[in-house]
């Protein structure tokens, strides 16, 4: 769907992709692309309604399915990531369950990185074997780990890079060999690298998913979720699931994420530069005990974060000298920066991930997690960089 003018191009270059791919305009020609919310679609005849259902007829049939709107969207994302289709979700949780639940069934082994997200560790390690799917966790830096707990029976392996909150990197490329080799499918959660840093599918990967929630939206309005792959496992594995479950992202959020994807290399690339500098002033810094940020020399992974991302990202996370009370003290000395647990948004973020997103895990989860009391976790957002650092010297040098 999309009139040939305005769909996706392969010759296009990303920018222009992000501003065009997918537009499909009504009989009103709008620039905009236009908010079709509808639950439903009428047809002209019966004949039509059920040559739609049986899909000999080619058309939405009922929003749950699909949605101008939202294909506006999954069109255009695919087209920025390469990928041959996408569905959009109502949230970047419902579009992690779906990739995995989709394709598993009782009997089936799945190898994921311990280094998740809290929601990703719980549906990992706490949904999956309730359903039969047992679960190896390893350190996805070593692909050594990953080697040994490949089992005949993994079906697929799962992690972030970077991931959440201690940004480690997983070489996708290497690792995608290593799982293809005994026919596991491959899913990486980009939430961090976001579309503008990172091409997944080009490394090697099958499915990429993601949070919209975060860059993309990118200014904080609504939740969303992606899933990326072949148009074969899109059609073959996830329609089905997402048809008769239902994960659909609404046709306005939709709409918001759209417009999101126009200026999301230009935010990302801003937030990069800033979170380099906040980095090498906080590497700097008294009672900063440590900085953990790809862009560093120091991060373990330099190398390999360079190879595989096209920039360092937006996210700084950093241990600042002593405990919970004194990261406590830090973050409500700011006068800038919100305390908030989400990221990629317009306005800085921070929050304390021992006692916000990680707090369901157990302390010696957290332990083996790198996430100590002392670690907090910075979202950069599009504030004048030399505020932000104002705003954190003041807020440390109140220790
Ligand atoms: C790495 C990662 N994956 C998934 C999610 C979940 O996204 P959502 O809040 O849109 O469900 C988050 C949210 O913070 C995240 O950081």
């Amino acid at each position: 769907m999309g009139d040939d003018k305005s769909n996706c191009k392969n010759n296009w270059g990303l920018a222009t992709r992000a501003v065009r791919s997918g537009l499909d305009r009504s009989k009103f020609g709008e620039t905009a692309e236009a908010i079709y919310a509808t639950s439903g679609f009428v047809y002209e005849t019966a004949e039509l309604a059920e040559a739609r259902f049986s899909g000999e007829s080619e058309g939405f049939v009922y929003s749950r399915f699909g949605n101008p709107t939202v294909r506006v969207f999954e069109n255009r994302l695919a087209s920025i990531e390469g990928a041959e289709d996408c569905r959009a979700t109502a949230s970047g949780m419902s579009a992690v369950f779906a990739s995995l639940m989709c394709q598993l069934k009782s009997g089936d082994h799945v190898v994921s990185s311990r280094s998740l997200f809290g929601s990703c560790h719980y549906i990992i390690t706490e949904l999956l074997p309730k359903y039969g799917i047992e679960v190896t966790l390893v350190d996805g830096r070593s692909l050594d780990e990953w080697q040994s707990a490949l089992k005949k029976n993994t079906k697929c392996i799962f992690f972030e890079s970077p991931s959440n909150p201690t940004l480690e990197i997983v070489d996708i490329c290497t690792l995608s060999d290593i799982a293809h080799s005994i026919g596991a499918k491959v899913i990486i959660d980009n939430v961090f690298s976001s579309p503008a840093l990172q091409q997944p599918l080009e490394l090697g990967a099958d499915i990429v998913v993601y949070s919209t929630t975060k860059h993309i939206d990118g200014q904080g309005r609504c939740l969303g979720g992606a899933i990326l792959s072949s148009e074969k496992w899109i059609s073959d594995q996830l329609v089905p699931f997402y048809r008769n479950t239902g994960p659909t992202m609404s046709p306005f959020n939709a709409w918001v994420m759209t417009k999101g994807l126009e200026t999301l290399h230009l935010r990302v690339k801003y937030m990069c530069e800033s979170a380099q500098k906040i980095a090498y002033f906080l590497s700097n810094s008294t009672n900063v005990q440590s900085v953990i940020y790809p862009g560093l020399e120091t991060h373990p992974q330099y190398n390999l974060a360079k190879k595989q991302m096209s920039n360092s990202g937006t996210v700084v996370s950093f241990e600042i000298e002593g405990g919970r009370k004194e990261a406590f003290k830090v973050l409500n000395e700011l006068k800038i920066i919100d305390i908030s647990n989400n990221l990629g948004d317009s306005k800085s973020l921070i929050t304390h991930p021992a006692t916000t997103t990680h707090q369901r895990l157990s302390e010696d989860n957290r332990i083996q997690l790198g996430i100590s009391d002392s670690l907090v976790r910075l979202s950069v957002g599009l504030e004048d960089t030399d505020d932000l650092i104002v705003d954190l010297r003041q807020a440390i040098n109140s220790l």
